[in-house]
């Protein structure tokens, strides 16, 4: 018998994992206490098991080799799985709260590293709440690119501080994001899109990319499209908005 005829969770025509049978809740809180591993700190993170290709023991780790991208709320990892190949040196990480969805990316990466031998071992992802554990993953600096791809609007206005953009988190993000390093955002939601430009203009470690810049930078056009999010958001013909910031030396006046 084939292994998945025995394994209804994966698709017999595709090999990958089927989304109905990793239902989550729609939303978690990310304020509320959860318990999952969290790395005391990021010399701790065992990358070997993410990334057995470029880590093959806890032992043998190359120091030099580090994550250098995060998908932060990453989903069901679409965003992950278009820049594997595109950037297929890259070390990259999802972070995604929900453990249903984090273990359907998980099942989903490593379908296509089965039929795609020597692909996508450069992505993997991590059940945990971004908004409390960054420092614990990244060091000061290591960071080139993060992406906040259609994250949660938590609409009224007292749970604003669940939102994973805010001037405190930007704090964060400038510490583990090197200088020259991107922040990008998309969303369908017009205020949370006014809110997040917002927060990254008045923050004195980013500034805007450029017109110019946004469009030579091969990431920016999968914003829209890489992700199930923003495949949605397509499909019904929704606007969407984007800020795409660098990580810059504040100037002193
Ligand atoms: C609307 S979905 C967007 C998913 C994906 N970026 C996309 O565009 O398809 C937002 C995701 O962020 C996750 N999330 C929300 N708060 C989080 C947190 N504090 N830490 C990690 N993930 C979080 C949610 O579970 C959800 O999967």
């Amino acid at each position: 018998m084939l292994e998945n005829e025995a394994n209804p969770t994966i698709s017999k025509s595709t090999g990958l994992p089927r989304k109905r049978f990793y239902r989550a809740r729609a939303h978690s809180n990310p304020l509320s206490d959860s318990h999952f591993p969290v790395p005391v700190s990021p010399s701790r993170f065992d990358l070997s098991g993410h990334y057995p290709q470029f880590f093959p023991s806890y032992d043998q780790v190359d120091c030099s080799k580090k994550i250098r991208f995060a998908d932060i709320g990453c989903g069901f990892g679409g965003l992950l799985i278009s820049l594997a190949t595109l950037f297929p040196e890259t070390l990259m990480i999802g972070m995604e709260i929900r453990d249903k969805v984090t273990e359907y990316v998980k099942e989903r990466i490593l379908a296509l590293r089965m039929t795609n031998p020597g692909q996508y071992q450069n992505i993997s992802v991590v059940r945990t709440n971004s908004m409390k554990y960054i420092p614990n993953y990244f060091e000061k600096g290591q960071l080139l690119k993060m992406f906040f791809l259609f994250p949660d609007p938590h609409f009224k206005e007292k749970n604003h501080r669940r939102r994973v953009i805010s001037p405190h988190l930007l704090d964060e993000y400038a510490y583990v994001l090197g200088i020259g390093g991107i922040i990008y955002t998309i969303t369908d939601v017009e205020e949370l899109g006014d809110w997040m430009k917002a927060c990254l203009a008045n923050h004195p470690m980013f500034e805007a990319l450029t017109r110019e810049e946004l469009e030579v930078d091969p990431v920016v056009k999968l914003l829209n499209s890489a992700t199930e999010e923003g495949q949605k958001v397509a499909r019904n013909g929704g606007q969407t908005f984007q800020a795409v910031y660098r990580r810059i030396v504040p100037s002193v006046c």
